[in-house]
């Protein structure tokens, strides 16, 4: 093959999974920077924040710290876990970039339930600790699913598709520290036990019994674990 087709082809090859790759999440930037700026009187809704003028950006806008600590700023008792998430609304220079980071520190047996993100993928990489993570993918023609999961060590990498179910339980003796990456300025976070059981208002009494095949009074029961 002489060295122009190898070229046209390789160039057809990158333009094909390049365009296929653009159809997907967060729209790629138009300009250099977009630094978000909470302009509480814009009156144009974009898909992101609205840009300051590039000008009066800084190197700030781009730089976020404290992922380094041993508690993060949410802390989840309850379960045994804490995180810090750097976002859009966290760091203004991620408007319109579509990535994200957070970092989560877990007690042994500390779990983040069941829970999706809306908008992205997520990439955990284990920095200490043992981790058992899984996701749940829906099985073809079923009601039912498939699990993936597996038990993560140190410098261990793990990867969840976009918006499907999953979960991480630290089966270590140890606290664990796991870092994850989204490709996503703003992931999203839908909970799923909290979102079902205290949703405001209540969903129907009777939609819960007969989704989850269970007593009311059950029903009342996890309601009341989740005020
Ligand atoms: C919004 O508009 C009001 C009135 O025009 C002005 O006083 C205020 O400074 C504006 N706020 C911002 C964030 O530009
Ligand atoms: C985390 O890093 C900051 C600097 O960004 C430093 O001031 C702080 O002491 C560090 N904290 C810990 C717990 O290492
Ligand atoms: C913008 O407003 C949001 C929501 O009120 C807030 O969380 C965020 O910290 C603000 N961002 C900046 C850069 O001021
Ligand atoms: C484990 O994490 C907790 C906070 O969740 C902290 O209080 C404790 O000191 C940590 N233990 C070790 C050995 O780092």
């Amino acid at each position: 093959m002489s060295i122009m087709s190898w070229l046209i082809i390789t160039l057809a090859i990158a333009a094909f999974f390049s365009s296929q790759i653009s159809y997907a999440y967060d729209l790629n930037p138009l300009q250099d920077i977009c630094v978000a700026v909470n302009d509480s009187n814009a009156s144009v809704f974009v898909n992101g924040k609205v840009c300051k003028d590039p000008n009066l950006a800084n190197a700030d806008d781009f730089f976020a710290s404290g992922l380094n600590v041993s508690i993060g700023n949410i802390v989840v008792a309850k379960y045994g876990y804490s995180v810090t998430i750097v976002g859009v609304n966290d760091m203004p220079g991620l408007n319109t970039l579509g990535i994200s980071i957070a970092c989560a520190d877990f007690k042994p047996k500390g779990l983040i339930p069941l829970h999706t993100h809306p908008r992205a993928t997520e990439l955990i990489t284990i920095l200490e600790g043992t981790m058992y993570a899984g996701f749940l993918v829906p099985a073809a023609n079923t009601f039912k699913s498939r699990l993936f999961s597996k038990i993560l060590n140190p410098g261990d990498v793990f990867v969840i598709p976009q918006g499907l179910i999953h979960f991480q339980y630290n089966v270590g003796h140890k606290n664990a520290t796991v870092p994850a990456t989204f490709n996503s300025q703003n992931p999203g976070f839908v909970m799923i036990p909290s979102s079902i059981f205290a949703s405001d208002p209540p969903i129907l009494e009777n939609v819960l019994a007969k989704g989850f095949q269970l007593d009311k009074k059950v029903i009342e029961e996890l309601q009341k674990k989740f005020p």
